[in-house]
């Protein structure tokens, strides 16, 4: 099962491959944003994802992103399948996790 780790905290987590990030990231008691039903309308769910492979962008997801002006840095955490051991990150966590 893929592993994720949630710098600067220390929390990790295993997960089923195929796991939707947003539900790992909740999984492991950390707060995520979002204002919609996960469904790539508020753009309010963007992680960082330090290390560890995620899917290519598709285009729903850039559109997602440039209608709500969210970095291109970030990922929106309810499209990305966990398959792979990942270092993922939000700015609002700060020391949270440890
Ligand atoms: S939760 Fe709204 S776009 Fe991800």
């Amino acid at each position: 099962m893929p592993r994720l780790r949630f710098p600067p905290g220390e929390r990790s987590i295993e997960v089923p491959a195929g796991t939707l990030l947003i539900d790992a990231i909740r999984e492991a008691g950390l707060p995520i944003a979002r204002a919609c039903g996960d469904d790539l309308v508020c753009g309010r769910c963007g992680v960082r994802v330090l290390s560890g492979r995620v899917r290519p962008q598709k285009p729903v997801e850039l559109e997602a992103k440039r209608r709500n002006r969210v970095s291109d840095e970030l990922r929106l955490a309810c499209v990305i399948r966990v398959h792979d051991d990942l270092e993922v990150t939000a700015d609002y966590w700060g020391e949270l996790g440890r």
